[in-house]
């Protein structure tokens, strides 16, 4: 089946945290048609139940899917892709990407062999997280802490406002206060909101840390799986979608003019 050149790639996650895999997309792909999808009404997802996400993902791919017929699909959050990335896969007929906490880069990265997982409290509960541990990190302490003001400190960042510093140094010292957390050397962000503040992470960080996230590896996959397919000549404009338009998406606009998304649409 030949895909036509305007069909677009299509990045879904509850807020703005998926801008952290398109950033990379953007830079390897930069003509591609882009549909930015954040579920603004089932915003956050950290703090909800598998059932509910379950639930909630797979329909609502399903109606973007209808809705802008996308070539590809990239599920941008660690949280929905850790519960529903199979359902979604199962439900629809064009190849999905998932986000799936960086665990093994983080293994390879640790000199001290102790690595934080630092991602929402849905995701760091999830057995997907304990198979990558037991797969590639079977031979450090891998911690774990879920951190919801991370989440939300992201999206005061992405509107422009005024940012709480003892956030991050917070979310930070539920790693190092566990048991081994002295050591830790690198902290997979397995939450697609938190490359956004990566900095803030370093600045409230007591030591050097290192920091990785799935961004790179996701849009090297993009770019394979759309391998020889046609693209625009020119980057055309982007277009955001939100499952509930309100003020505090106005506040976006800035940051979204800045990936690329010059249109805001409500689903
Ligand atoms: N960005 C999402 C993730 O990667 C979830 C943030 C939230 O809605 O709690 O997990």
């Amino acid at each position: 089946m030949t895909i036509a050149p305007n069909a677009p790639l299509l990045f879904f996650d509850s807020g703005v945290g998926g801008l952290s895999i398109l950033g990379p997309a953007r830079a390897i792909l930069p003509n591609a048609p882009i549909v930015y999808a954040a579920d603004s009404a089932g915003f956050p997802y950290g703090t909800k139940s598998e059932t509910e996400i379950a639930a909630r993902v797979p329909a609502l791919l399903g109606r973007l899917v209808e809705r802008y017929r996308p070539r590809l699909a990239v599920i941008a959050c660690n949280t929905a892709s850790t519960i529903a990335l199979s359902a979604v896969r199962a439900a629809l007929d064009i190849p999905v990407v998932g986000t799936v906490p960086a665990i093994k880069p983080a293994a390879l990265l640790s000199q001290s062999r102790v690595f934080g997982v630092l991602g929402t409290d849905a995701t760091v509960r999830q057995p997907y997280v304990d198979r990558l541990a037991a797969e590639f990190g079977s031979d450090c302490i891998v911690l774990r802490h879920g951190s919801a003001a991370l989440v939300q400190l992201a999206e005061a960042k992405l509107r422009g406002q005024s940012l709480d510093p003892a956030i991050a140094r917070d979310a930070l010292a539920g790693l190092f206060d566990q048991p081994g957390g002295d050591r830790m050397d690198v902290v997979a962000l397995a939450c697609t909101h938190f490359p956004l503040v990566e900095e803030e992470l370093a600045v409230a960080s007591p030591r050097p840390l290192r920091f990785v996230h799935g961004g790179e590896g996701i849009a090297r996959r993009i770019a394979y799986l759309t391998h020889g397919q046609d693209w625009p000549s020119a980057p055309p404009p982007g277009t955001a979608v939100f499952t509930r338009l309100d003020d505090s998406v106005d506040a976006l606009r800035p940051a979204l003019v800045s990936y690329g998304l010059h249109r805001i649409e409500a689903l």
